[in-house]
């Protein structure tokens, strides 16, 4: 089955919005186009429900229900506990404060391993731990393709490992990472893994129970939604952390890592994402099936709609011989998250002159500063970053193709 894609772009305002007209959209690893039913919800929010929540007259009532009911649908949508399931300002936040939380836990000479791939958001705040008397090891990406490997993972785990910090996928090299795959290693030194889903989400939400990674967290904004981080933390692990919160919050692990106010409309119109994935499900299929087995179903039409997309851009992309993709150069294990790095011209002209051709793209380094130092690429200018989703279309790859071959030739 395909992805009905008329269907799938009805419901983004921003592909019928007279302002962005003939502007293809590549920088959605930054941020995606917010989808209508969580617009709706938010607006409707602020018109109907915009005081404080859970007393009993009606408009806070249901201002609490509809806050309650994102903890809970988001928990079945990522096939995990209501109770594990945290909405924070951001993934940046939510990193920040999880390293304060779990520096307790954690004695003097314990380590932890970072890796050198990730956002700074997942790495920043554990590095700092090093102040503190622990042991910060870097996993360092390969100097040619970016990758990760774990054999090298190997070589730092051991008996003093507390904590591996990695992306599922990097928002630079795109490529998707074997969470399983590490996160059953670093169980057997008795490790957590803290797994920054920032990069991956926006093309189809994980299963995270069969995923396995003890945190997890990503970023809402860039899944067509608020402008929230979300994070899943184990039950068992949280139980082990600092309170951060209030000290009359100790116990409400609701509370705990979130310090801040939650943002009750943002909390409560998160659910509009699901709304949208629920509405994606019922126009193509008729079957009635739990969230999980939704979930799955619609990634299948999401990931082969966007590698089919992949597959054409990445074809051309390989033809020519002015540039370089940075990572591998297929779309096995592939998010579509391109960089690349003209051979023969100033990035930046080349650059602008894809802005001519109405194409909106990313530039830079992304705050993933630290791939590029192990690569050796120049933080400035860095890259030009190609990102997409499953609303874009073949014509828009196509206008970018157009683009790439005016603006480097
Ligand atoms: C892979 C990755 N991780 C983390 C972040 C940070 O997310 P936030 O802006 O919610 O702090 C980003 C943001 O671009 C990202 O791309």
């Amino acid at each position: 089955m395909n992805l009905d894609l008329d269907f799938v772009r009805a419901q983004f305002p921003a592909f019928t919005e007279p302002t962005l007209k003939g502007w293809a959209f590549f920088e959605n690893a930054g941020g995606s186009y917010p989808c209508i039913q969580f617009i709706d919800k938010l607006t409707d929010f602020y018109r109907k429900n915009k005081v404080q929540v859970h007393y009993p007259y009606p408009a806070s009532t249901l201002a609490g229900e509809l806050m309650d009911k994102s903890y809970k649908r988001m928990a079945s949508y990522l096939n995990v506990k209501e109770s594990e399931i945290h909405f924070g300002p951001s993934t940046t936040q939510n990193v920040y404060v999880l390293a304060q939380a779990m520096r307790p836990m954690w004695k003097d000479g314990d380590e932890i391993i970072v890796s050198c791939q990730d956002h700074e958001a997942n790495a920043g705040a554990w590095r700092k731990l090093g102040d503190s008397g622990i042991k910060v090891l870097e996993w360092h990406v390969s100097s040619e393709t970016g990758l990760l490997n774990t054999e090298d993972l190997n070589e730092l785990l051991s008996s003093k490992t507390k904590m591996i910090a990695y992306p599922h996928c990097s928002n630079v090299i795109g490529y998707i990472n074997p969470v399983q795959e590490i996160t059953k290693l670093a169980k057997k030194h008795g490790a957590i893994s803290v797994v920054d889903g920032v990069g991956l989400a926006p093309h189809g939400f994980p299963d995270l129970k069969a995923l396995g990674a003890d945190i997890y967290l990503f970023s809402l904004y860039k899944t067509f939604g608020p402008h929230l981080g979300l994070m899943y933390v184990k039950k068992e692990i949280i139980v082990q952390m600092e309170n951060q919160s209030h000290f009359f919050k100790e116990g409400i692990w609701k509370n705990m890592i979130t310090p801040a106010g939650p943002d009750h409309a943002q909390i409560a119109s998160a659910s509009g994402i699901l709304d949208y994935f629920d509405m994606i499900y019922d126009h193509h299929f008729q079957e009635e099936v739990s969230c999980g087995e939704k979930n799955k179903a619609i990634n299948q039409l999401f990931i082969k709609h966007e590698k089919e997309l992949l597959d054409r851009l990445l074809a051309f992309l390989r033809t020519r011989k002015d540039l370089r993709i940075i990572g591998t150069t297929t779309s096995e294990n592939r998010a579509p998250i391109i960089s690349i790095l003209p051979l023969n011209k100033n990035l930046d002209e080349v650059y602008k002159k894809l802005t001519t051709h109405h194409l909106m793209l990313g530039k830079g380094t992304f705050y993933a500063v630290r791939p590029f130092i192990d690569m050796n690429i120049p933080l400035d200018p860095g890259v030009i970053r190609i990102s997409f989703l499953h609303y874009t279309s073949m014509e828009e790859i196509e206008q970018l193709i157009r683009g790439l071959e005016k603006a480097l030739n």
